[in-house]
């Protein structure tokens, strides 16, 4: 159990809206479609929707819009992880309890699915049936997502964490390397959900920004560490892949003493950076607490 508000009543509700997304998409090559809903639909802690889901509701923002942002943040996060476990990147044969998509299907296919994936996030905040007020926050929100994925978020952290796998990297070079290939989409997860508040100031969107950026990073820290304490069946991937493939990593770096301290120190600035704000902060400083204690 856990004591994450409304969790499961979020993720029904994005899984519904992914899966009217997919199903309301024509049919042109059935196997790519197979496996976009085989890489998007099945699993999955659905962590940033969720995120986006409670800031929104923090903020007095309407869930409707919300949907458009979270399905489209949803979308990047399936395809990274497609496109992680090819064998080009770490080669991985185990995602979500399942056989990867490329072991499912073949290669090819995953890549593409990957590919459809991510243009499908894009064509969602594209079309999104935003409010009124919302409307003219689409552009805002669409280079919000191109940040957080492309070459100066996710995509360019996954190139960092190839080249800085069989090396040592200073720990300035892997906090960034972790901030960007894992952190950007979390931090993109609660900033885009404000950039739709017409109240917040300047100042509380700094704060949550901090908020943000120490949860994004405690995510892929906890990731690490769970990677050695957690079984193949907890995680549903394959436990002990960083270290098969020599990944630099928060525990290869600090020992797992040194990296559960990282995420205790990570929770604490992110509760700091709530202390001040004069919104209800419950649900964001429980989900901080979740995601560094989580097992899978
Ligand atoms: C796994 O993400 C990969 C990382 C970016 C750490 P999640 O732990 O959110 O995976 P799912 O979506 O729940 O499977
Ligand atoms: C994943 O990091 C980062 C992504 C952007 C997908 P990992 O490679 O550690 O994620 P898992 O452990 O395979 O889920
Ligand atoms: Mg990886
Ligand atoms: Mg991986
Ligand atoms: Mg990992």
């Amino acid at each position: 159990m856990n004591n994450l508000v409304n969790l499961q009543r979020y993720q029904i509700r994005i899984n519904r809206l992914l899966a009217d997304k997919l199903a309301q998409l024509p049919v042109n090559d059935p196997k790519l479609l197979e496996a976009m809903q085989y890489g998007l639909l099945i699993g999955g802690k659905r962590m940033r929707p969720y995120l986006t889901y409670i800031t929104g509701d923090m903020l007095e923002l309407d869930s409707n819009d919300m949907d458009g942002i979270a399905a489209a943040l949803e979308c990047i996060h399936a395809y990274s992880l497609l496109h992680d476990d090819l064998p080009a990147m770490d080669n991985d044969d185990l995602r979500r309890g399942k056989p990867t998509c490329h072991r499912a299907f073949d290669e090819a296919t995953a890549i593409l699915a990957g590919d459809s994936l991510q243009t499908l996030a894009f064509d969602i905040l594209a079309h999104h049936n935003f409010s009124t007020g919302i409307e003219n926050k689409r552009i805002t929100l669409i280079k919000h997502l191109v940040n957080a994925s492309g070459y100066q978020g996710m995509c360019g952290g996954q190139a960092l964490d190839l080249s800085a796998t069989n090396q040592s990297i200073s720990l300035a070079q892997l906090e960034r390397l972790h901030s960007l290939k894992t952190g950007a989409l979390l931090k993109a997860s609660v900033l885009m959900a404000a950039e739709c508040s017409d109240k917040i100031t300047e100042d509380e969107k700094q704060k949550l920004e901090q908020y943000a950026q120490s949860v994004g990073l405690a995510y892929q820290v906890r990731d690490d560490i769970i990677d050695i304490t957690s079984s193949d069946e907890e995680l549903g991937k394959p436990a002990g892949s960083d270290i098969t493939a020599n990944k630099s990593t928060y525990p290869a770096l600090l020992g797992l003493q040194g990296a559960k301290e990282k995420t205790e120190n990570l929770y604490q600035q992110a509760l700091q950076a709530l202390s001040s704000l004069s919104y209800n902060t419950q649900n964001l400083s429980n989900f901080a607490s979740f995601i560094v204690n989580r097992t899978s």
